[in-house]
């Protein structure tokens, strides 16, 4: 690296996970099963979220590995049926207890929390007995939960993030459960996101009367989209996958109205998304205080003919290169390979570039600060004969894309945090165990589960040092 950019004095170095993908523990101290489980447990060949990294039992050691790291923030999440098990709103002490002590720990550590209130984990309670995501009656469910979180964490907790991914949540609304029950997701799909957009601006408002100075923001998976030519069609056609994607929430977010992009849209397509007069003057009141942005990948987009076959998108499951099917939405764009980067095994381009581009983008947008939240390399690995992790792919990718970040904080972005995806091994979301994501190894595989041995990877050691630098040393 020639030119070395510097980061502020008190910037956050931390890490990420989430709740179901980390704690395990699904039927233990009174937690009830949430819509996530099942669709986790039915995601074979990988393993199911029962034991998952086992952090339930572990954190304390997790803990003590991030003070070791000199980690100065964790994000993580709130497992909502651990604090309101069931439909009565009865509040569950041992629930309460576990994210106390959680907490407490990463505070003695100096370790900033920065904590996620919905993670993908919806109580199967409130989809089977408040009608999930479709019904309006999950908004006041939602509203009370935030509350007491709110309530028993916010003397301690100061950053709050919304929903995470509201937009992938509705883009991969099958993969996610938020489909269920849906007979055509193509219309509701946009009810639903009325809906969370609603359970977003209760929980920003309840923190902002509740948590003295709290802040809180939503958390956005933000993919870049570049055009595959020149030609103003293809350009167009990615504005389009970018509003389709990811604009037309950010949009929502900051200026707190629907955007003219997503009105034309629905009218076209004859989409009611049920959006009730008061429901907009109480989005008015949800000012958001930061952006999240969850970042791992960019995107290519053209123009699709109207008369092209339509092509869903759907992930590479396999983890062998080469088998996304690039998808197609006729008239509105199709996703094509990028040919200037790599991919990992699943197909997900290694585009360290994408991050500065986000964060400008972002930052031109939306003149708010922003942190990083997720962000890193999945691989498949294991541990080596002399009882080592040697991840040196996941150091270049971590080094390259915090130097965009150090770029894009000289270009006059306001960053103040990056937490990579994950600390330890935990669950993807869309491959098991098979797909590793942590600094810290987790000796647990999807077939069985090991021993849950903490191995502290390469990377750990490469993080440390060029934390502990306030990122000098590269
Ligand atoms: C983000 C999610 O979208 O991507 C995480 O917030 C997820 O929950 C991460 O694990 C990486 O995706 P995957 O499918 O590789 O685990």
């Amino acid at each position: 690296y020639q030119e070395k950019p510097r980061f502020p004095k008190n910037f956050m170095w931390g890490a990420s996970s989430a709740a179901w993908q980390v704690e395990g523990a699904v039927n233990e101290d009174g937690r009830t099963p949430a819509i996530i489980d099942l669709n986790s447990q039915t995601k074979k060949p990988y393993a199911d979220n029962s034991v998952a990294a086992d952090h339930y039992h572990h954190y304390l050691e997790d803990v003590s590995l991030m003070a070791e790291c000199g980690l100065s923030s964790y994000r993580f999440s709130i497992a909502w049926s651990r604090i309101i098990p069931d439909e009565s709103r009865r509040v569950n002490p041992k629930g309460i207890e576990f994210y106390n002590h959680l907490i407490n720990a990463l505070i003695a550590n100096h370790i900033t929390p920065i904590v996620t209130l919905y993670h993908y984990d919806m109580p199967c309670w409130v989809d089977e007995k408040k009608g999930g995501w479709s019904d309006r009656r999950v908004i006041d469910e939602f509203e009370y939960y935030c509350q007491v979180c709110f309530e028993n964490f916010g003397d301690r907790v100061k950053y709050w993030l919304t929903l995470n991914e509201q937009n992938m949540q509705i883009v991969y609304g099958d993969w996610l459960g938020v489909s269920k029950g849906c007979s055509d997701w193509f219309k509701e799909k946009w009810k639903i996101n009325h809906i969370m957009n609603l359970c977003h601006a209760k929980a920003v408002i309840a923190c902002h009367r509740m948590v003295p100075g709290g802040k809180i923001g939503p958390v956005p998976g933000y993919v870049p989209i570049y055009p595959e030519t020149c030609n103003p069609a293809d350009q167009i056609a990615a504005m389009n996958a970018e509003e389709l994607t990811q604009k037309v929430w950010n949009d929502f977010y900051v200026f707190r109205e629907y955007n003219g992009f997503i009105r034309r849209y629905w009218k076209e397509y004859g989409i009611d998304p049920d959006i009730r007069p008061q429901d907009m003057e109480l989005i008015q009141q949800a000012e958001i205080d930061f952006i999240a942005l969850n970042c791992y990948r960019s995107n290519v987009a053209k123009a699709a003919d109207k008369d092209s076959e339509i092509k869903e998108l759907q992930l590479n499951k396999s983890g062998k290169k080469g088998e996304f099917v690039y998808p197609v939405y006729p008239g509105i764009y199709a996703l094509a390979p990028n040919p200037y980067v790599q991919t990992n095994d699943w197909d997900w381009e290694i585009d360290p570039v994408a991050m500065r581009y986000m964060l400008r983008y972002i930052n031109d947008h939306y003149h708010l600060p922003m942190m990083i939240t997720e962000n890193g390399y999945g691989a498949h690995e294991e541990i080596a004969e002399d009882g080592g992790v040697h991840d040196q792919q996941r150091i270049h990718f971590l080094r390259d894309q915090i130097f965009q970040v150090g770029l894009a904080i000289e270009d006059g972005c306001e960053v103040i945090a990056y937490n990579p995806w994950s600390f330890t091994d935990l669950l993807s979301t869309g491959n098991g165990m098979a797909k590793r994501y942590g600094l810290v190894f987790v000796n647990t595989t999807d077939a069985e589960v090991r021993d849950l041995k903490r191995i502290k990877k390469d990377s750990f050691d490469w993080y440390s040092k060029f934390i502990k630098s306030n990122g000098k040393a590269w």
